[in-house]
């Protein structure tokens, strides 16, 4: 069988041929304050001949050489003119559907759907089995070709095979790792291992240890914390929206900074919305948990959009982002938790990628976007040095404490206070 890509860049031309005639996901943009677009899915001879049409308040397909129009009673939308905003059709032969949506291409964003009725008509299945080519206007703008139809919802949580249940792919809520993009196996291989924890045998209170540093002031986690307050918005300094990153390894030119980083987060802390460079990435949660939104795409428009879906990631518990799903995300250490979260985040760009975009964007406290670049607050390897130190010179008795907290009271009187006339 040929070795088909899973997804093309659109080349700015009029036409598009679909990877693999029959199915697939087109994605394109419009230009500013278009209010109507189409285009026309055809077989190569012409025979069956589909319009799909956009407007600001539908999406409908119409069948030219029949003239059936193909409704979904429940869509009141298509077109929106967000900053950011993109569209995709998908066609689906061989289960006769179509879904049509905003954003990114997937079940949570399809604001269209049509079934063709049961029973299936084979007919009818032959006839979109034959559609293989794309054409419209220059009011629209192709930007992707992907091979497979939208058909279910893709779950988020990742297991391997000696976790994956019969019933996980019966029900379809989990992500069998052999099922994630190569790039994706490859960074999940990496972090999903049973050795690889915060706590081993060369540092069993490592987590314990991060705690200590974030709650005590003067230690380096509470500092440097206090130091990044500025780091998202210059002006509105909000520690709640800072998290440390501790990076393992060096930048090997495949990835948006320092492809391993392990992210600690305060409970109440947070990102901002932001993307991820059109990176893949593999997520692993080492302590705590985590809260994440998942939003269609980034948009800063005043009204912006809401995200379409969250989950919660507990120890262990492993996610996923690739170059079209699950880009652009907000993550939170809820206030209801109790234990700092602290997670393995790993990054690569896919081989096709040569553009190598090296910042994540994100929104700022003005609904702005803004570009952030992927840095290091230190080295793993020094970090667990500087957390041993700190943990190993904590106070062991009342005394110890005291004294800590006289020369912390003494270091506020002199630095602080003495600052307020
Ligand atoms: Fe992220």
């Amino acid at each position: 069988m040929p070795n088909y890509p899973k997804s093309l860049i659109c080349e700015d031309t009029n036409t598009q041929h679909l990877i693999i005639h029959g199915q697939g996901v087109f994605l394109f943009k419009t230009t500013p304050d278009t209010s109507s677009c189409s285009f026309i899915l055809s077989s190569s001879d012409k025979k069956v001949k589909l319009n799909v049409i956009f407007t600001e308040s539908s999406i409908r397909v119409v069948n030219l050489e029949t003239d059936e129009p193909y409704i979904d009673k429940n869509n009141k939308s298509g077109l929106v003119s967000l900053s950011g905003a993109y569209f995709w059709f998908s066609l689906d032969s061989q289960n006769q559907k179509f879904y049509a949506g905003v954003g990114e291409p997937r079940m949570e964003n399809a604001s269209y759907k049509y079934e063709f009725p049961i029973p299936l008509l084979e007919g009818n299945k032959l006839a979109l089995e034959s559609l293989s080519t794309l054409t419209f206007s220059d009011s629209l703008q192709p930007l992707k070709l992907l091979r497979d139809p939208i058909t279910q919802r893709v779950p988020l949580y990742v297991k391997d095979v000696n976790h994956l249940t019969m019933n996980d792919v019966a029900l379809g809520g989990i992500m069998p790792s052999a099922n994630l993009n190569a790039i994706n196996q490859k960074l999940y291989a990496c972090v999903s291992g049973e050795r690889f924890v915060l706590d081993d045998p060369d540092f069993p209170e490592f987590s314990k240890a991060i705690e200590y540093s974030i709650a005590t002031p003067g230690l380096w986690c509470n500092r440097r914390l206090l130091e990044k307050a500025t780091e998202f918005n210059k002006d509105k300094p909000n520690i709640k929206e800072t998290y440390l990153r501790i990076t393992l390894g060096l930048n090997n030119g495949e990835s948006p900074g320092i492809p391993y980083v392990m992210e600690i987060w305060p409970v109440g802390h947070y990102s901002p919305v932001h993307n991820h460079a059109f990176a893949n990435a593999v997520i692993r949660v080492l302590h705590g948990s985590i809260h994440v939104k998942l939003f269609p795409f980034l948009c800063d428009s005043p009204s912006s959009v809401p995200e379409f879906a969250s989950a919660d990631f507990k120890k262990d518990d492993v996610t996923w982002i690739s170059e079209n799903l699950n880009q652009v995300h907000q993550l939170k250490n809820l206030e209801s938790n109790t234990d700092t979260c602290i997670t393995i985040q790993c990054y690569m760009y896919s081989k096709k990628d040569l553009k190598h975009y090296d910042y994540f964007d994100y929104l700022d406290s003005d609904v702005k976007i803004q570009q952030y670049e992927p840095d290091s607050d230190m080295d793993f390897i020094s970090f667990k040095n500087l957390m041993k130190t700190e943990w190993n010179n904590r106070p062991k008795s009342k005394v110890d404490y005291m004294s800590m907290f006289n020369e912390m009271t003494s270091k506020f009187k002199k630095n602080v206070l003495s600052s307020i006339p």
